[in-house]
């Protein structure tokens, strides 16, 4: 019976088996709730471990702390807006909010009549340049508001002085029109085609897709720095969070191409070729498009759009809704905020015009479905607590699209493309780790669970699997295809997909299926030096390392029998071998390449680090204890100088004749050498 539980299992199954991933919480200075972790691990497979890291510590606080003393991190415009949109009996109008009085004290003029506005059509040429047409005339008087003609989609607003024509104001706005008077009387519970003609055959309720992402937030500073965000989702959605979640590229480009071509930057680059217009690529909300679906794409920075930036951009626009060319007209009349790269018109920060892009297309989402893909990247790039400024926003949303009952009908990715990839952070450890591993949620329907529980099970059970954007890519044409996320397909497709070993493991898996444990950095093309996978290294049974985790082990094991009289100390005998575990990649080479900053623009000053190499030490021992002549295995991390247990202490061998049942206690048995 004992001799059952000597056999040595493998260390790697045990460790699974005790990753309790609990959390308890702590409250933070701003009195918001901050989850502690405390897994040691956020993958533990056959093909890939990673270890798990702090939220928050005295390490992480001083980072935290001295930026948001700062007060730019109050977003702020430096100015009013004059004019806001508004919906009334089917048609837009433009309504001046602020006060006359005030806008003719603050230019010193007298009479609303020594202002003239008008209101232009815009189109962007090569990039940056625009041209402004069709200039149109009104005068700012009672009751100060104008009715945008009906078709209009955009516009650009100017107010000059009458009289030398000096520029008080500029700004733009676009106008989504509701969806159809029939479709408008009442939301129906579930989503109907456009065109009505619902050809597929089945009976299953269509599902939007939405992705929600942010730039440069790695899913620990989404925990560090959004909390408000981190609870709504956690206590009010059926949701998803991905531990594993690797990224595959560099910057935002590789990253997000993959999530939405299923490609490579250099498989992608092959086919546009022709004149480098992105159009060409096979961009999955093409592919939504053909199956019925409403399509829109926002980016809230034209200038660092994924399409954009250092490449062509589109020639034709590819989705329903595309905020693109609006926002490269705000772009080019733009204002500083009080935070670098996120900029305002008016009162309006970038951020907040896609917030309302979101918003304004509500009634849409709750209609018929949409295949949407946003992106924030306004004063995200540069500053560990810029995520911070989004928190209030996030959960604003979420609960939007909660109460609008667009989260019953609508898959939500809610992610970013890599962690913060400059600065003070960046320079640390787990700074560079982070850059790696990107905030992903998938936020799902409940009733998924009963229609489909297979499915939903897989994407819980992948929450500590290695995932990329790769898969997303596959997990969004898992989506269209709808019937096969039954369980009977699910099955099917699960049997054939474990069937792929060894070469044949397949880059992308959707997130519907069981990802296949043995995967690897390797066969899930993530580069080596982004892999946040560990291997084991071999070190010498002599390294101090060593003889202090062996020492930490048969010390451990003695506390545990303390009780126990009967049970005789243990002793090192020997150390039989040693291994630690590093990261997958050279750490110490990509150590220093962080802090470059985006056009030397803004220099990133924090308390100065020293530099330190990674101190954090994994290490698995095999020893032989005296006077039992038994044989243990056991894994310490060493943090700072503080040294601690991860997962059991297993006996994997010997000592068989001195545990002769000298105590009653079936867990502690094979540690106990027992005495006469
Ligand atoms: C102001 O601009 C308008 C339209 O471009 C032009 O007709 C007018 O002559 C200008 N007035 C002055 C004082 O420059
Ligand atoms: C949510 O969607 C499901 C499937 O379309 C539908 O049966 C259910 O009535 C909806 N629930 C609510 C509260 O709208
Ligand atoms: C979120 O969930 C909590 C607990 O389940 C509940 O009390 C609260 O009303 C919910 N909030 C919203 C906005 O649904
Ligand atoms: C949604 O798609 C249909 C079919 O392509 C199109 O006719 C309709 O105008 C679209 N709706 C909106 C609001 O763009
Ligand atoms: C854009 O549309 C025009 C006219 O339909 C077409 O000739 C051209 O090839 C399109 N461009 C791309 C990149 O698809
Ligand atoms: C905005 O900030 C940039 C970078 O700091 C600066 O070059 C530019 O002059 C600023 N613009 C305004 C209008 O202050
Ligand atoms: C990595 O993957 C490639 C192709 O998927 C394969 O040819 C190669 O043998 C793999 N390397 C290792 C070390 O597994
Ligand atoms: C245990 O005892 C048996 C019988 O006395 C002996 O043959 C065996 O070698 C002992 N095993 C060890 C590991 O000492």
């Amino acid at each position: 019976m004992v001799e059952q539980c000597f056999r040595k299992f493998g260390l790697i199954v045990i460790l699974s088996a005790l990753v309790f991933y609990l959390y308890i919480y702590g409250a933070n200075e701003t009195g918001t709730e901050i989850p502690k972790i405390l897994e040691p691990f956020f993958v533990n497979t056959e093909g890939c471990r990673i270890i798990a890291m702090d939220v928050m510590n005295h390490q992480i606080e001083k980072f935290t702390n001295w930026e948001w003393k700062h007060p730019r991190f109050y977003l702020k415009c430096p100015k009013t807006t004059w004019f806001r949109t508004e919906m009334a009996n089917g048609d837009w109008y433009l309504k001046l909010s602020r006060d006359i009085g005030e806008i003719l004290k603050e230019n010193k003029l007298t009479n609303d009549w020594q202002i003239t506005c008008y209101w232009l059509n815009f189109k962007i040429r090569w990039r940056w340049h625009s041209k402004l047409t069709h200039r149109t005339r009104f005068y700012l008087e009672f009751p100060y508001v104008l009715k945008v003609p009906k078709g209009v989609k955009q516009l650009r607003l100017q107010c000059v002085e009458t009289e030398t024509n000096k520029t008080l104001y500029n700004d733009a706005h676009f106008f989504i029109q509701p969806p159809p008077e029939k479709l408008l009387r009442k939301a129906p519970p579930r989503l109907q085609f456009w065109d009505k003609i619902d050809e597929r055959k089945t009976n299953m309720p269509p599902i939007s897709v939405m992705i929600l992402g942010m730039d440069s937030v790695s899913h620990l500073n989404f925990l560090r720095q959004m909390p408000k965000t981190a609870a709504y989702m956690r206590t009010n959605m059926s949701h998803v969070e991905f531990w594993g979640m690797n990224k595959i590229g560099v910057n935002t480009y590789p990253n997000l191409i993959s999530l939405l071509t299923g490609l490579s930057t250099q498989e992608a680059y092959k086919l546009i070729l022709k004149d480098k217009y992105m159009d060409r690529l096979p961009l999955i909300w093409k592919d939504f498009k053909k199956a019925g679906y409403n399509t829109s794409f926002g980016e809230d920075h034209a200038r660092l759009s994924v399409f954009y930036f250092d490449q062509k951009g589109f020639e034709n626009e590819t989705t329903d809704h595309n905020l693109h060319d609006f926002m490269a007209e705000l772009f080019l009349i733009r204002e500083n905020s009080s935070l670098p790269l996120a900029y305002c018109v008016g009162e309006r920060t970038f951020l907040d015009v896609l917030m309302e892009m979101t918003d304004r297309l509500l009634p849409h989402y709750q209609r018929y479905p949409f295949f949407s893909f946003y992106w924030w990247s306004n004063g995200l790039h540069e500053f560990f607590n810029a995520p911070r400024l989004m928190d209030d926003r996030f959960q604003r949303l979420l609960r939007s699209l909660d109460d609008s009952g667009v989260t019953n009908n609508t898959i939500i990715f809610f992610m970013s493309d890599h962690g913060l990839r400059w600065g003070k952070f960046r320079y640390t450890f787990q700074g560079m780790i982070e850059d790696s591993q990107p905030l992903l949620s998938v936020l799902y329907p409940k009733w998924m669970q009963n229609t489909f529980p297979q499915a939903i099970q897989n994407l819980h059970a992948n929450a500590h699997s290695l995932v990329t954007t790769y898969d997303l890519h596959a997990t969004l044409k898992h989506i269209l295809d709808i019937d096969s996320l039954q369980d009977k397909s699910i099955r099917k497709m699960s049997e054939d997909l474990w069937e792929l070993k060894g070469k044949k493991t397949p880059r992308a898996v959707s997130l519907f299926l069981p990802v296949p444990p043995w995967r690897s950095c390797n066969s899930s093309h993530i580069k080596r030096r982004f892999c946040l996978c560990h291997r084991q290294v071999s070190i010498p049974s002599t390294h101090r390392i060593a003889e202090q985790s062996a020492q930490f082990i048969v010390d451990s094991i003695n506390k545990m029998l303390e009780e126990y009289a009967m049970c005789i100390p243990l002793q090192v005998d020997s150390i039989l071998s040693a291994h630690v575990e590093v990261p997958e990649r050279d750490f110490k080479k990509n150590y220093r390449i962080a802090g470059r900053h985006l056009n030397g623009r803004y220099r990133d000053r924090g308390p100065s680090v020293r530099t330190r190499e990674y101190s954090d030490r994994d290490v698995i021992v095999r020893l032989k204890a005296k006077p039992m002549e038994a044989f243990f295995e056991g894994m310490t991390r060493k943090h700072g100088s503080a040294i601690s247990l991860i997962g059991e202490i297993i006996r994997v061998g010997g000592g068989e004749n001195n545990t002769n049942g000298c105590i009653a206690n079936s867990k502690l048995e094979p540690f106990c050498h027992c005495g006469v």
